[in-house]
């Protein structure tokens, strides 16, 4: 059995910058109010019509490459998180291949949804195909771009004010070196408050979960249904939804349990880690965690300030970011940690 390590590692940020000012143009908001409850002070928006999800990941995609020192043509297998696909289907893991023209070596690509824990889930997968010696370069990349598919009415500001978009890419690779690369991973998952954190339209569910009538189905028997009717159009429920105290409330829980839970399964104490990178997704949220485990500010890396929530970007983002700045070096504890829609959550530790 070999370990597997992140051989390579690169992200991308779109270049135009959202000030919370430049929120105010769109919706009632404040600067003053954004910073206060998440610290967000601007978040990247992506050039709509000219980039997609998918091509903000190969750009992320390209230098993960680059940095780990192979070939494009060198990748065996693709693994995609995003909560913001190009389309509802194919997913976006066959477009990145397209996109990276890499179409000739045929390999398996895998989306998964796991939304804010979609980069540790897919940590996860990679690291069993890894270790059982079937792949040896797994591009695995996490991208939103959540702009195209907000509400910019003052409606939808609880939730618009705290995603922006990005992507971040790794390539996980074989290592025989003992105790190096991942050394555990756990996820997690609870669906009782699935509506609660979500976009529930566009969905095969009829009204199923919630009760048909604030939908605006039309009334008939005939076989054959429909996605999106004009009322959900009417009422915005084509956006977001989010249950931002109770999201709050679960996240401060299970994200110090799922860490402890790594930490106890590899003899660790919360001391030992150098660097825990949190989803970021709120700072508020992060705070809270290092607190809770008792860590310095030297052991928990931030970038949400910047970028804002990008979900199954944020953990590649930041753990590039953190690595460039000299925050990340050889033999390092790593500790990623993550909490999101579904619920779900998961750790994962890396010897670096
Ligand atoms: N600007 C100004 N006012 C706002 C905004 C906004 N962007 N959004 C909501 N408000 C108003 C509300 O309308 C409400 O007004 P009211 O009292 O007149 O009704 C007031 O602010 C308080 O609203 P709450 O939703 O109760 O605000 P709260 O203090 O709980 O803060 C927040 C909201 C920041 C979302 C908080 O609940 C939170 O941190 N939740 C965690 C959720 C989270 O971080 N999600 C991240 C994405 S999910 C993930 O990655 C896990």
């Amino acid at each position: 059995m070999f370990n597997t390590k992140i051989g390579g590692i690169g992200y991308y940020v779109p270049e135009t910058v959202m000030t919370n000012d430049d929120l105010t143009e769109y919706m009632d908001t404040s600067d003053e109010w954004i910073r206060e409850r998440t610290g967000i002070q601007e978040r990247r928006y992506a050039t709509k019509h000219k980039e997609t999800t998918t091509t903000l990941a190969a750009r992320a995609a390209e230098k993960a490459i680059a940095d780990a020192g192979i070939n494009k043509e060198d990748i065996d297998f693709i693994i995609f998180a995003t909560l913001s696909p190009d389309y509802f289907f194919p997913g976006s893991g066959v477009l990145l291949q397209r996109e990276l023209g890499i179409t000739n070596t045929e390999i398996g690509a895998l989306d998964i949804r796991n939304q804010c824990s979609g980069f540790i889930y897919g940590l996860s997968i990679a690291d069993q195909f890894v270790k059982t010696g079937m792949y040896k370069n797994v591009l695995l990349v996490g991208s939103e771009m959540h702009s195209m598919g907000l509400d910019f009415d003052t409606r939808g500001r609880n939730v618009t004010v705290i995603f922006g978009d990005g992507a971040g890419a790794v390539i996980c690779q074989p290592t025989e070196e003992n105790g190096k690369g991942v050394l555990t991973t756990h996820l997690h998952s609870n669906g009782t408050c699935a509506e609660e954190l979500a976009m529930i339209i566009p969905g095969s569910h009829g009204g199923y979960h919630l009760g048909t009538e604030q939908f605006g189905f039309p009334e008939d028997d005939k076989p054959g249904g429909i996605y999106i009717t004009q009322k959900m159009l009417d009422d915005h429920m084509i956006y977001p939804n989010m249950n931002g105290p109770l999201v709050f409330k679960w996240a401060v829980q299970k994200f110090p349990a799922v860490i402890q839970e790594a930490l106890k399964k590899t003899g660790y104490e919360s001391t030992d880690i150098d660097m825990l990178i949190p989803h970021q997704a709120n700072l508020r949220i992060s705070q809270f965690v290092q607190k809770v485990l008792k860590l310095s500010d030297d052991q928990v890396f931030n970038n949400i300030q910047k970028y804002g929530n990008t979900t199954a970007a944020s953990i590649p983002i930041a753990l590039c970011e953190a690595r460039d700045l000299g925050k990340v070096k050889e033999g390092d504890l790593v500790c990623l940690a993550a909490f999101g829609s579904g619920f779900t959550w998961g750790s994962a530790l890396i010897r670096w």
